[in-house]
């Protein structure tokens, strides 16, 4: 049955380089423990801020690493210039507010139809697959197949933060959303607040093909480091 695969979100990594303006940890040298650990991905947020990953992160990740790298980013003309120099494998569009500690909520493809369509348009042309990550709803499923995006992640922030009866009902929530994308040719990815106690039920799912997890396995890592942290999150995502 294989496994769901794994691109490593190494964000935080920066956001500690970053809390002393210094030039470690570097993204870059985690980025290549990531992949001697066995991952299938890289995926780094190049925020409108600067606030963690940099262009000089993402200019060496594209020189160096060699799993796919994935670029989340906003739908903006600055953006989408730095994803057509740098092409990366793929770039997933993410919603982005300056005050938000995180992406808060999935991007609204049916009200920002044509914007999106614009940006998928020209980054397709170049041959930059487009991701977008949506809250698990019909409606944003069949919007982003409408749009033209290859695939979509869908947003397991909700599952993650519910508990109880709550968290079984977001689960049934993500189960019907990919099983959605996968009816309509969307490569199912989920993603956002996924920890060791969590992902298991979402790789029960058997329509989910991809993962991509940051803040959790930084946070392991930091104590037992990065190869044990992405080598164990890996086994979980056996299926
Ligand atoms: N996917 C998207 C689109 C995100 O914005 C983030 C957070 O940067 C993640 C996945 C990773 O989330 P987490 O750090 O909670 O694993």
């Amino acid at each position: 049955m294989g496994r769901v695969k794994l691109s490593v979100n190494v964000d935080h990594v920066a956001t500690v380089r970053e809390a002393r303006k210094t030039n470690e940890p570097d993204p870059v040298a985690a980025a290549f423990l990531v992949e001697l650990a066995g991952a299938d991905g890289i995926t780094i947020h190049l925020r409108e801020d600067r606030r963690h990953i940099s262009d000089r992160d993402l200019r060496l990740l594209r020189q160096t690493v060699k799993l796919e790298l994935n670029l989340e980013m906003a739908s903006t003309v600055e953006m989408v210039g730095i994803a057509l120099q740098e092409r990366p494998d793929q770039v997933t569009l993410v919603p982005e507010k300056r005050q938000e500690i995180t992406t808060e909520g999935g991007l609204d493809v049916e009200g920002n139809f044509q914007q999106i369509a614009e940006v998928i348009r020209t980054l397709h042309r170049d041959g930059v697959p487009v991701s977008l990550f949506i809250d698990p709803d019909e409606n944003q499923i069949k919007a982003a197949k409408d749009v033209g995006a290859h695939a979509v992640e869908l947003h397991t922030g909700e599952y993650a933060n519910a508990k109880g009866a709550a968290r079984a009902a977001q689960l049934a929530r993500v189960t019907r959303g990919a099983q959605l994308a996968d009816q309509l040719h969307l490569l199912p990815r989920v993603g956002h607040g996924l920890t060791y106690q969590n992902v298991r039920d979402l790789v029960a799912i058997p329509e989910v093909r991809e993962a991509s997890i940051g803040h959790s396995i930084v946070s392991r890592a930091v104590l037992v480091g990065m190869e044990q942290a992405v080598r164990e999150m890996i086994r979980l995502l056996e299926r």
